[in-house]
């Protein structure tokens, strides 16, 4: 089996940068690394992990020039393509475009279909599919101008996203507003500095569960992993800031620790489980998925996005819970490919 590690990093010397703060210059005891992985060597890690387990595997970076898919492709001729595309000259939506032109070139892929992955760029369109079925995800306003005066009718503490983004981009401390100036003030900054919607949503105080949903035809659900915010310092907020996901000499970044399994009562489990299985159906999910809720006080699960094809790096969360299940990285990573050819054989009867 020949398989297409297939990514876009159009500028990989940035990962080259060495660090320039050291331990002893941080005023806390750093938990994990100060540098942060270089995903060019996640990708060859992924290949090796694919060869371990007897499959032909390399990587190919297409640096925002499709002429080089193509090339390799018609001198490679590889089974699968497994997918790492994610934004094409930084256009986030060429995402989806990409899964779109393997389906028209019929080569089997891993991962997420074109619609699923344009469906949960959008945050609201993602909440208003799951609210359909009955899943609960925080109430909203999409806020798309201050021009007009405007009434936002939920209750505070409201969180202000940029309604378009992942990754935690555009969550920071100011993101959590507990009054009406303080909403306008993070609502124009998102308005002007992404240009795109803010989505303000009420904020959900309590924990955060990551629920990994693995398979195709009959998928499983993965041990619940929870982010552990009780190291974190009283004057910052319990979420997965910009800075707790990729500043490495912050505070945020050392103390929101994942655990899995997360310690749950079977109820909450069962209900966590049954929620991330049709969350991942309703929006065509596949393969690989994880959910992002929050277990309010009172216990009730708030679904905060759904993430088709998530991080697959051996540290991130997808690949954790992988792990606590039994599958070691080359093993969950064979069954991804396995999925996409099985799915293609099975449409095409061959
Ligand atoms: N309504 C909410 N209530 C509480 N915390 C939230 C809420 N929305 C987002 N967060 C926090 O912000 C983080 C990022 O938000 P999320 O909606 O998952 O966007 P993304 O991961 O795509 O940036 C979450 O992991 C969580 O910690
Ligand atoms: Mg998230």
């Amino acid at each position: 089996m020949k398989v297409l590690i297939v990514y876009n990093e159009s500028d990989p010397e940035i990962y080259e940068q060495a660090p320039e703060i050291s331990e002893e210059d941080l005023d806390f005891k750093p938990y994990f690394d100060l540098e942060n992985s270089n995903p060019i060597d996640e990708y060859e890690a992924m290949a090796k992990a694919l060869r371990r387990a007897g499959y032909d595997a390399y990587t190919l970076n297409i640096m925002d020039n499709l002429q080089h898919f193509f090339d390799n492709i018609d001198k490679n001729k590889p089974d699968v393509v497994f997918n790492l595309m994610e934004l094409y000259k930084d256009v986030a939506i060429q995402e989806m475009n990409f899964a779109g032109l393997l389906e028209l070139l019929d080569i089997p892929y891993t991962g997420a279909p074109p619609l699923a992955l344009g469906t949960c760029q959008s945050k609201i369109l993602t909440k208003r599919i799951l609210s359909s079925i009955g899943i609960r995800t925080p109430n909203y306003r999409l806020v798309k101008s201050l021009n007009k005066p405007f009434r936002i009718n939920l209750n505070y503490p409201l969180i202000v996203k940029p309604a378009l983004e992942d990754a935690s981009v555009g969550i920071e401390e100011e993101s959590i507003v507990y009054n009406v100036d303080a909403l306008k003030k993070r609502v124009k900054y998102v308005l002007e500095y992404f240009a795109q919607p803010a989505l303000v949503e009420e904020f959900i105080v309590g924990r955060e569960l990551n629920v990994a949903v693995f398979g195709d035809k009959e998928p499983e659900v993965l041990p619940i992993s929870e982010i552990d915010f009780s190291k974190l310092p009283d004057d910052l907020h319990p979420i997965v800031s910009y800075q707790a996901k990729w500043d490495p000499y912050h505070v945020a970044y050392h103390k929101t620790i994942p655990k899995c399994p997360a310690p749950l009562s079977n109820k909450i489990r069962k209900e966590a489980e049954e929620i991330a299985l049709k969350a991942v159906k309703a929006v065509g999910c596949r393969d690989y998925a994880r959910v992002d809720m929050r277990l309010s006080e009172d216990k009730r699960l708030y679904v905060l996005e759904v993430n088709p094809n998530p991080d697959l790096q051996q540290d991130a969360g997808f690949m954790r819970s992988a792990r606590t299940a039994g599958y070691s990285y080359s093993r969950a990573l064979k069954m991804i490919v396995d999925f996409a050819y099985m799915r293609k054989r099975g449409s095409n009867g061959k």
